[in-house]
């Protein structure tokens, strides 16, 4: 012990007085140039904050498209995008939003003991179209230096590890949000079958066309198998992976709503109108400025006496502004007959002709999407030659109106076909595709260092009012069965 406690309280006041004496003696002035140097370092330091933050937020890629480059194999206009830049956005969705929050459930309600007492289901047949995909690569097997051959031809690659986690490293942007929306698929997978979907390393390319032509990466001429690229859809002239498209789980830009919801809302109107009490001609309705020579010449065949057809403009940029109220899919299943065309590539639109219970018209298709290798002629749809597109319409027409049972068991053939690919067989579809391209990785997948992990919250975090509307409209829930049985190889 020192100082008596009462003597150190004393000294300490008397000390305090003095100090609180000497600074009311201190001149005003002085006091306010201290108070300006004060704030003045204060808004520096604020300065350097705020440029920090903008730089690290202006290099951070982000799944709505920030600081992405159009891909240069496809441009687009990415102002298009009206994307929400602010700094703060960018940061607390980049780097909160995934923190100690698991992708999927930790738990599978499906063990191997409870899918034993009940057996799954046996995939559709077109499932066997994975096989023949993935072909290129039975022998060879996929290595590290093919994935950076694909790289050069995707937008981003993705990562998926222990069924729980998926990371993106992204290299240019897609455009609208197809980006947003298939990483948000993918999410959903593992939500569908935690712990379950198998450790990939997959290079995505978000565009229309196919890129990896069969004539430039023959293996037999180049002694090496084709990069893997996955995308939309293939031709027969291409090696790249069909995977299912973004509008399974909506297109906020033209208010396609996710596709279980979406078919079903066709096929509800679809019924409304029996088949032999539609209009007796053939129906089209779509965008004719894409740059497709089939939907310019279907324009030519405008003419419901002499083609029996009928082919309307759609204007998407007018449609958006009249709340699509002229566009709705479900109010045109009023003819007995639909036809696709494609347009830039594959469209989208095949699986809502498809649902209408129509008989579809299909214009020779150059471009298949994983589904339409289920297409079989006279059966779910009729086939329409390019070559000589109005007669050859003309032509099914009349065959259809004079033999109506016959049509009628077609278009509801296709709508089947859709009906069946709910939601839970693309998961099963998307499931067993990883699964057998995990088997074909020779080596063990590890996330890039530029790549960030992406959970459901990140993806919600970045998207707009209309996107968080069906991208919460498309979540999944934990199924309460085994993925659909797939078939194996050599089981023709
Ligand atoms: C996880 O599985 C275990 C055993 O199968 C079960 O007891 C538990 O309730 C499950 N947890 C969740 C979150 O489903
Ligand atoms: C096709 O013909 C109909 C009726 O004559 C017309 O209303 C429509 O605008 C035409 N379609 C196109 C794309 O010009």
């Amino acid at each position: 012990m020192g100082i008596p406690m009462a003597v150190s309280t004393t000294l300490r006041r008397s000390r305090l007085s003095s100090h609180l004496l000497r600074r009311r003696l201190v001149s005003t002035s002085t006091f306010t140039f201290t108070m300006l140097i004060f704030l003045s370092c204060i808004l520096i330091l604020s300065f350097i904050v705020y440029m920090a933050v903008e730089n690290a937020a202006s290099r951070i890629r982000t799944l709505a498209g920030h600081n992405l480059e159009a891909t240069p194999w496809h441009p687009f206009d990415i102002r298009e995008r009206h994307l929400d830049a602010s700094a703060s956005r960018i940061l607390r969705c980049s780097y909160l939003s995934c923190l100690g929050l698991s992708t999927a459930f930790t738990n599978s309600s499906f063990s191997s003991s409870s899918s034993a007492s009940s057996p799954s289901l046996a995939c559709p047949s077109f499932f066997r179209s994975i096989h023949h995909d993935l072909e290129p690569w039975r022998q060879s097997r996929i290595s590290r230096s093919a994935l950076d051959e694909a790289r050069k031809h995707a937008a981003m690659r993705i990562v998926i590890l222990g069924g729980t986690r998926i990371y993106v490293d992204l290299y240019y942007s897609c455009v609208q949000s197809r980006a947003m929306f298939t990483v948000w698929g993918l999410l959903q997978l593992l939500r569908t079958f935690p712990g379950k979907v198998a450790d990939v390393d997959i290079l995505f390319d978000c565009m229309d066309r196919p890129a990896i032509k069969r004539t430039v990466y023959n293996p037999a001429a180049t002694g090496s198998p084709p990069p893997p690229l996955f995308r939309y859809c293939t031709t027969k002239d291409h090696f790249d992976i069909p995977f299912p498209d973004w509008s399974f789980w909506g297109w906020p830009e033209i208010n396609i709503r996710p596709w279980d919801e979406q078919f079903k809302e066709i096929k509800h109107c679809s019924q409304s109108i029996p088949w032999k009490m539609r209009d007796a001609t053939a129906y089209w309705k779509g965008n004719t400025d894409v740059q497709s020579p089939i939907r310019t010449e279907l324009l030519n065949c405008n003419d419901t006496e002499q083609w029996k057809s009928q082919i309307m403009h759609q204007d998407w940029i007018q449609e958006s502004k009249y709340g699509f109220q002229n566009s709705k899919l479900s109010q045109q299943c009023k003819h007995r007959y639909k036809i696709y065309a494609e347009g830039f590539a594959w469209s989208v639109s095949l699986k809502y002709i498809l649902s209408c219970g129509s008989v579809p018209l299909i214009i020779d298709p150059q471009y298949e999407d994983f589904f339409s290798r289920g297409l079989i002629a006279a059966e779910n749809y009729m086939p329409i030659s390019s070559k000589s597109l109005c007669p050859s319409i003309k032509s099914v027409v009349d065959w259809g109106n004079k033999h109506p049972d016959k049509a009628e068991a077609i278009g509801k053939n296709g709508q089947k076909l859709m009906q069946e690919l709910n939601m839970d067989r693309v998961y099963d579809y998307m499931f067993h595709l990883l699964a057998e391209y995990s088997k074909l990785q020779d080596f063990k997948p590890s996330p890039p260092a530029s790549a960030r992990e992406v959970c459901a919250h990140l993806v919600l975090c970045f998207a707009d009012a209309k996107q968080r509307e069906l991208l919460e409209k498309s979540s999944a829930t934990l199924s309460s069965s085994p993925p659909c049985a797939f078939p194996p190889l050599k089981d023709e």
